[in-house]
């Protein structure tokens, strides 16, 4: 029979048989999935197991301590954190096209990663044993869509540290590829994972970068972040985590509008609610989230942040919008 407990257990033995002496890496991005397959490999491996996890400045208020603190606290696994919001800030000056945006940030996230990673196997350990394997958070719809391939991941260098091969060959451990989310939720809880991972929303990999419609700031990038931790500490309040599929929260940067704030007229920004319900992000209908709860967000949200005087309600279903405005 099915038991989360079963499943760890077999899955602990599965990664021991397969990793043996050697080390390996897992990247961590703050989501659900990363986060139960490198627990899951900690438990079976211990300190043969090094994280990354790259702050590229784009997560959204308390998420990168949630991984720096409470996932290292629930797991002790060793974690390499790379600060790397001003090399982001950098490379998306002056972008405003979201196809452009997802490939800066796809790229810098991917040299970062692959720089953290080089470090990690030019330093060695006391063992002096290879990092051979990459850990991956893939889940059995993504086996699936993909056509069940596995085997090794090809990460091409796209930077020279001194001494290392250009190409890194990894060998993959995906403890996860025949679970479901739910299932993956189970076993994140029955491993003492902080509740904020386990039950956190879907989060575009981008993040807030794709949330800011215009050029990524710091100030943006700032306003954002305390405006969607309003809306979800509300929804949180509200008690609708459960109802809602996820609830992005969009800064139309390149927008200006008039309010009256305080003691006088102000020419700031909207910020948009796009609560959304859905079975798998393939299709989605707008939520119809009570009035006293937009209410709250609203009011909180043009007291508590400045610069943003307007909060207005996304009501399209996908499709023809996606979830995202970006
Ligand atoms: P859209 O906007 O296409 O989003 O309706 C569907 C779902 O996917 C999430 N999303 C992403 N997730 N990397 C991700 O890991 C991405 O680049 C990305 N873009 C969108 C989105 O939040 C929604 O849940």
């Amino acid at each position: 029979t099915w038991t989360t407990g079963n499943v760890i257990e077999d899955q602990i033995e599965a990664i021991r048989a397969q990793v043996g002496t050697k080390r390996a890496i897992c990247g961590l991005s703050g989501g659900v999935d990363s986060a139960v397959a490198a627990a899951l490999v900690q438990k079976a491996i211990g300190s043969q197991l090094t994280c990354v996890y790259v702050d590229h400045g784009l997560m959204r208020k308390g998420e990168t301590e949630q991984v720096e603190k409470d996932f290292v606290a629930a797991t002790g696994v060793q974690l390499k954190v790379v600060d790397a919001q001003e090399q982001f800030l950098v490379a998306l000056a002056g972008v405003s096209d979201p196809e452009e945006k997802r490939k800066i940030i796809g790229r810098e996230f991917i040299r970062v990663f692959e720089q953290a990673q080089a470090e990690i196997i030019a330093e060695g350990d006391e063992t002096g044993e290879p990092v051979e394997f990459l850990v991956q958070g893939t889940l059995y719809p993504d086996v699936v869509e993909s056509g069940g391939g596995t085997g090794t991941a090809n990460i091409k260098s796209h930077h020279n540290v001194g001494g290392l091969p250009e190409d890194l060959e990894f060998k993959l451990v995906e403890p996860l590829r025949q679970l479901f989310k739910d299932e993956v939720r189970m076993v994140g809880q029955e491993l003492g994972l902080p509740e904020e991972i386990v039950h956190r929303q879907p989060f575009p990999g981008p993040g807030l970068g794709i949330r800011i419609v215009g050029e990524v700031t710091r100030e943006r990038l700032d306003l954002l972040r305390e405006a969607d931790a309003i809306a979800r500490e509300e929804l949180t309040a509200a008690g609708l985590d459960r109802e809602i599929w996820q609830c992005p929260v969009v800064l139309l940067a390149d927008v200006r509008s008039v309010g009256v704030q305080g003691d006088g007229r102000t020419y700031g920004h909207p910020v948009v609610l796009r609560p959304v319900s859905s079975e798998d992000a393939m299709t989605a209908d707008w939520s119809r989230l009570p009035y006293e709860v937009l209410a709250r967000i609203s009011t909180r949200i043009t007291n508590e942040v400045r610069d943003v005087n307007r909060v207005v309600l996304d009501v399209t279903s996908k499709p023809p919008a996606t979830i995202e405005w970006e």
